[in-house]
Order: structure tokens, then C-alpha cells, then sequence
């Protein structure tokens, strides 16, 4: 595994080249979270979802298969599909042409017959209950290559993502930054910054404990709730802390990444995880989608803590990571200077996505 000491070149956080060219060699070709099984679980179930400038559609169909389509019309080019439901065929709103579930034409008005051989262009998809991720591309990675390690670490850790994803329901907040996309997910991956800027955060977790662990397209941080009464302010409250110390194995908190874009969040407490993910929108713009599922029902006070504790979390990150991209867009950094070898937490995990980004492809 590689790992670089530097950040990636200033440009490639506020070029418009770099962010079309990434819109190729990265989002072209990884795979990307889309959708939940939940929401596939029987034929005519349907999902859309857009990444990046790209939508897609995924739906079961009548055999029980799930499929994975560009969401364009082959007629001239509108979205086929809109939100999330279920319907025995999709139809275009624009002039009405309409799509069996297996992508196939099945009527075009006007015509005495459908164009013959139109069908929606199809993607690759690869459901690992409870996640349901796509690819643009027509040979996409070995998924269990890149990933089936991961997977093996969440079950050795007694992390089971499906019977908590068939709880309850789930909390979804999004949130928009002026950053590019690198930035916010180099955020995520470290909490060298933890002390510094989140001082609720810093006042949770033990870390002095923090752990990282780097496998060849994953990456795990993460520590223990410390067990000392809050100081700070913006700390996870008591009765959140007291479930987290009640509970037995899930009293590690982990920020699992899964390159490009995907991180995995598994919380002390009463089990639950969340699911970020993180979309460029331009090349200074990216949204992030936070999405948390909780096994079992978590009492009034628990579950405000949280979201307290999570959105002011969120409220720190958002105004570094802008100020970092102005930084960036003022040409006096060339490279950022990572700290790979600082006990707790460093940035080790930066190191190891800015060198899969790097490998995918940088200008000469
Ligand atoms: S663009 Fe879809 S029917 Fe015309
Ligand atoms: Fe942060």
C-alpha cells in the first residue's frame, strides 16, 4: 500500500481540468454507493440517484434481478425516473416512452412499433446488503477484490450492517460546502484536527488511543469513548455516553472509508451506523450525505444528543474545509505536509487516499 507524505498538487483541488478528468478515471470506473436494499427488496422496486453529474436508476425486476441503468431517455435524453417507488415500468415524463424494468423498450407513442434494439444503457451494480453500490463502467473493478476484506473486518468486529439497517428508521442530513471533494474527504480521514477543532469531539473520544489501519482500497480510524464525565460544552451527552458504556461491543468508534468516496460510520452505543457519502457537484462544490440507521429504537434523550453532537461536528468541518479550498485557490501552498508518524491520531489515511487518487491518474 502506498502512502504519500504530501497532499496531492494545490491544482488538483481547483482546476476545472482535474475535476473533469476525475470525472472519468475516478467516478467513471469506482464503484459508488446508491442505494439501500431496503428500498430493492421486491420486482418493481426502483431508486434513483445521482452522483456526481451522473443519475442513475436501479430496479428489481419481475425475475428478481437488480439492475442498474444510466437515467436517460434514449429518446432525447430526459430522466426516466424521479424519486424512489415501485411500478412495473418506467416512464419518461418528457414524451412519454416507457422502459420495462429489465431496461428494454416496451412502448414509444407515435411509433407502430418501439425503435427496435433501444434499451436503457445499462451500468454494473453490486448489492453487499445493506448497500446497494453502482459503476459506470462496462468492466468495473473486482468489487469483492477491492472491498470483501472490509466486510470480513466488520463481521470479525460483530458489526452486522444488515440488522441494524432493518431497524428503525432512517436519519438522513445532507450538507453543501464550497470544497472541492478531495478536501472534505481528507477531512474525514484523520482527526489529527480533532483537538484543534472539535473540542466536543476531542472531549468523546480517547485520542491518545486513536488507531488507523490501511488496506489497499480501505481504510479504518478510530477510538474509544473515553470514560471520564464530559468538560467540553459540545461533548456527546450522558445519556448517549451511558448506553455506549452499557453496551458491549460497540465501545469503538470507527470511520471506516472505502475509496472513492464512501465512508461508513459505526457509533458506540446502541448499535447503529451511518453511512456519509461525499458528491461533487463542481469542482468548489461538493454535497455530503449523511445517512443513520439505528437498530433499536434509542430513547428521546439518547438520540438528541447525537444529533447534536453530529451536527456541530458537522458545523466545524464545514467552515474548515471552505477555508481550506480558499487556501488552496490562493497558489501559496503547492503540496500540504502530512503528519504520517504522530502518535494518535494522524494522517496516514490522507497519505493512502491521495495515492489511490494519484494512481488513477495525475497530469504529467
Ligand atoms: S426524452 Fe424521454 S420520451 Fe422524449
Ligand atoms: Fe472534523
Amino acid at each position: 500500500v502506498s502512502i504519500l507524505d504530501r497532499t496531492l498538487p494545490a491544482a488538483e483541488y481547483t482546476s476545472a481540468g482535474a475535476y473533469e478528468r476525475e470525472r472519468d478515471t475516478i467516478f467513471g470506473r469506482a464503484w459508488q454507493l446508491a442505494a439501500f436494499s431496503a428500498d430493492l427488496d421486491e420486482p418493481g422496486r426502483f431508486v434513483t440517484a445521482t452522483l456526481g453529474d451522473r443519475e442513475f436508476v436501479v430496479a428489481r425486476a419481475e425475475d428478481g434481478r437488480l439492475n442498474a441503468f444510466h437515467n436517460v431517455c434514449l429518446h432525447r435524453g430526459a430522466a426516466v425516473a424521479s424519486g424512489a417507488g415501485s411500478r412495473r415500468t418506467l416512464q419518461c415524463p418528457y414524451h412519454g416512452w416507457t422502459y420495462r424494468l429489465d431496461g428494454s423498450l416496451y412502448r414509444a407513442p407515435g411509433f407502430a412499433e418501439p425503435p427496435a434494439g433501444v434499451r436503457l444503457l445499462q451500468v454494473s451494480v453490486c448489492e453487499r446488503p445493506p448497500l446497494v453500490f453502482v459503476s459506470p463502467a462496462s468492466d468495473p473493478p473486482d468489487f469483492d477484490e477491492q472491498f470483501g476484506s472490509l466486510f470480513q473486518y466488520l463481521d470479525r468486529q460483530g458489526v452486522d450492517l444488515t440488522a441494524i439497517a432493518a431497524g428503525s428508521a432512517r436519519q438522513v442530513r445532507q450538507f453543501e460546502m464550497a470544497a472541492n471533494w478531495k478536501v472534505v474527504v481528507e477531512n474525514s480521514l484523520e482527526c489529527y484536527h480533532c483537538k484543534v477543532a472539535h473540542p466536543g469531539l476531542a472531549d468523546t473520544l480517547d485520542l491518545d488511543l486513536y488507531e488507523h489501519r490501511i488496506e489497499r482500497w480501505w481504510s479504518v480510524q478510530g477510538a474509544p469513548m473515553r470514560a471520564t464525565p464530559q468538560r467540553a460544552e459540545t461533548a456527546l451527552g450522558t445519556a448517549a455516553r451511558t448506553a455506549a458504556a452499557e453496551s458491549g461491543g460497540f465501545d469503538f468508534s470507527r470511520f471506516v472509508f472505502l475509496y472513492p468516496n464512501l465512508f461508513l460510520e459505526v457509533y458506540p452505543g446502541t448499535a447503529s451506523f451511518a453511512t456519509l457519502v461525499v458528491l461533487p457537484l463542481e469542482m468548489g462544490k461538493t454535497r455530503s450525505v449523511h445517512t443513520k440507521f439505528v437498530l433499536e429504537p434509542m430513547s428521546d434523550d439518547e438520540e438528541h444528543e447525537w444529533s447534536a453532537f453530529v451536527d456541530q461536528v458537522i458545523k466545524e468541518d464545514v467552515v474548515l474545509c471552505e477555508s481550506v479550498q480558499r487556501g488552496l485557490r490562493s497558489g501559496v501552498i503547492e503540496r500540504g505536509i502530512l503528519n504520517l508518524d504522530g502518535g494518535g491520531a494522524n494522517e496516514a489515511c490522507i497519505g493512502h487516499f491521495d495515492a489511490l487518487v494519484a494512481e488513477a491518474g495525475l497530469p504529467p
